[in-house]
């Protein structure tokens, strides 16, 4: 996963999915190239309509909790980590302007996703790093600043149970503030695709066999209260159908 090509790569095709999906922002396009979204394309038109729209409904879903996190400290520190090319960063600035956000990800993806956002407008409150989370310490590429929302969108799957369980009691100790809150998705044991066939050769490497057992993670590592629910359920309100193939859930734990 920390091979920065294929990283490149799979940040671009999740963008890409993003942007073909019925369920797409306006920024969700701008922030992806053409060739992601005609391979989103041709997914969809093989049918696996609920994979590409995942993408979009779990960002939709993360923009929408973070909103109501941050309008209770709307001068508060944003970080998202492995940003990618989501519209989170840009859209929690731009809602929240008296925010600071920070986006950081391995070098060329921050930097390529720092020349996009320029070409559109960069808010001021609005700034891309680069940062690798297998090597680097949140509380130095924080600068001794602690956030009060810290996002992974699409990241901790990548890495093992026992490195999630360490990199979030780290997190917590040096890098949030109190009530500070963590906002990431992993994944169910049970992963298939919309043929039903399972996902265990996929690159993901962490497996949580229910909601309860991936909350643990975050209890075991001192957060408090911690909610754990299937994508499906958070995703429901936006006319999201999903046949039961995709086992993601959403993760608000409290430092
Ligand atoms: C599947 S993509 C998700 C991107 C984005 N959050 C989204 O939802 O569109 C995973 C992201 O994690 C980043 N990533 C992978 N390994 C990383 C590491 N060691 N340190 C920082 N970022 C990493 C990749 O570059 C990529 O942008």
């Amino acid at each position: 996963m920390a091979k920065p090509g294929r990283a490149l790569l799979l940040a671009e095709l999740t963008a890409g999915a993003r942007a073909a999906s019925r369920f797409r922002s306006p920024e969700s396009v701008l922030l992806s190239r053409g060739w992601s979204r005609l391979a989103a394309g041709w997914t969809l038109r093989l049918g696996a309509t609920a994979l590409v729209d995942q993408f979009a409904v779990r960002e939709e879903v993360f923009f929408a909790l973070g909103c109501d996190i941050l309008r209770g400290k709307p001068t508060g520190f944003v970080v998202d980590i492995g940003s990618g090319f989501s519209t989170l960063g840009l859209r929690w600035a731009r809602t929240f302007p008296d925010c600071s956000v920070l986006e950081l990800d391995l070098p060329a993806v921050a930097q390529s996703k720092r020349r996009r956002v320029e070409s559109l407008g960069k808010p001021d409150n609005w700034h891309a790093d680069g940062f690798d989370l297998s090597i680097d310490r949140l509380e130095d590429a924080l600068g001794g600043e602690r956030a009060c929302l810290l996002s992974l969108q699409g990241v901790l799957p990548y890495f093992s149970v026992e490195d999630i369980g360490r990199l979030a009691d780290n997190w917590r100790d040096r890098s949030l503030v109190a009530q500070g809150v963590l906002l990431c998705d992993l994944l169910d044991a049970g992963y298939f695709d919309n043929q039903g066939k399972s996902l265990s050769r996929s690159p993901f490497r962490s497996r949580f066999a229910d909601a309860a057992a991936a909350a643990r993670v975050f209890t075991q590592a001192g957060f408090e209260p911690v909610e754990s629910t299937a994508l499906e359920i958070l995703g429901r309100p936006l006319g999201w159908r999903n046949p039961g193939n995709n086992g993601l859930f959403i993760c608000k734990a409290f430092a």
